[in-house]
């Protein structure tokens, strides 16, 4: 069964003119990963903000159609209960630190504390979080003394350190360099490989490609497309739709276009490789 559900849903943020979002329908499954790419001002952090319920709990505005998560109307779910098992990763990293505390340590705690979990383990928990992200050396510094990549890491390292099933992540690396950023990706695919549903909002496509079982595409408040990520990705059309596309798939049109063909699409450097190999026998 699906685990969130959207039907015909139409939102519009209040005072704005039109609609963020747009009749828009889609299922999304237990356990999997998905990409979300698209334009920008293309709706993905709206759709962000659905999935976590900020929309309508927090967002007022005017919201149509059906959602449901987990078999609950979105209308009527408890936020509060819903932020124990939906993480959320803000876009702006500034929005995320809590500001009430004093040191790193205790912001990543912060989550767990609220959630009443024995002080022992949250020291032993934090310690290691802070290994996997890699931010042992800031975790006595001031969380409002951080720069942005820096508050990107912690923000994540809080999220991971409540351990929910699901999490919905905006743009996590967007402060980051590629060392950074390639270590946030290895930390999602240990989280995918313990099950958990992953909702990934990310520019990165080359990345995105190696790493999400589907992709989402949103653009002007719609879904454009949404399957395996070859499926959506051999669709060049949606190069005109505001869609990056990764570089093996861009090498492989390029080629095709030469009379070079490939049997399919290839997503990730090293698919592309395989099948010159193979063609070059
Ligand atoms: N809080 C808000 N109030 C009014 N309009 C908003 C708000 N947040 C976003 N929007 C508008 O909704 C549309 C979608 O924005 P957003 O979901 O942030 O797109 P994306 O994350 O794809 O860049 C944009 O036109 C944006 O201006
Ligand atoms: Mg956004």
């Amino acid at each position: 069964m699906a685990f969130i559900k959207l039907k015909n849903i139409t939102y519009t943020y209040p005072l704005a003119k039109e609609p963020a979002l747009r009749n828009m329908s889609c299922e999304l499954e237990r356990g999997k990963f998905y990409g979300v790419i698209g334009e920008n001002a293309g709706g993905k952090t709206t759709f962000c903000n659905l999935l976590r319920g900020l929309i309508p709990h927090f967002y007022r505005g005017e919201l149509e159609g059906e959602m449901t998560i987990d078999g609950q109307e979105i209308r009527n779910i408890d936020v509060d209960i819903l932020s124990t098992q939906i993480g959320y990763i803000f876009q702006n990293p500034f929005t995320q630190i809590s500001g009430v505390k004093k040191t790193v340590f205790e912001e990543i705690a912060l989550g767990m504390e609220n959630l009443g979990v024995p002080k022992e383990e949250i020291i032993q928990q934090v310690i290691e979080i802070a290994e996997l992200v890699k931010i042992e050396d800031l975790l006595q510094k001031d969380p409002n003394q951080l720069s942005g990549g820096q508050r990107q890491k912690v923000a994540f390292a809080s999220i991971i350190a409540m351990d929910t099933d699901v999490f919905v992540i905006d743009e996590p690396t967007s402060q980051l360099d590629p060392q950074g950023t390639e270590s946030i990706f290895e930390i999602i695919d240990k989280l995918k490989k313990q099950a958990k549903t992953i909702i990934l909002v990310e520019h990165k496509i080359d990345l995105v490609a190696e790493y999400a079982d589907e992709l989402i595409v949103i653009g002007q408040g719609e879904i454009l497309a949404k399957g395996d990520v070859h499926q959506v990705l051999s669709d060049f059309s949606l190069q005109t739709r505001g869609v990056m596309f990764p570089q093996a798939a861009l090498l492989s049109k390029a080629l095709s276009e030469k009379g070079f063909d490939f049997p399919n699409i290839p997503v990730t450097k090293s698919e592309c490789i395989q099948m010159l190999k193979e063609r070059m026998r």
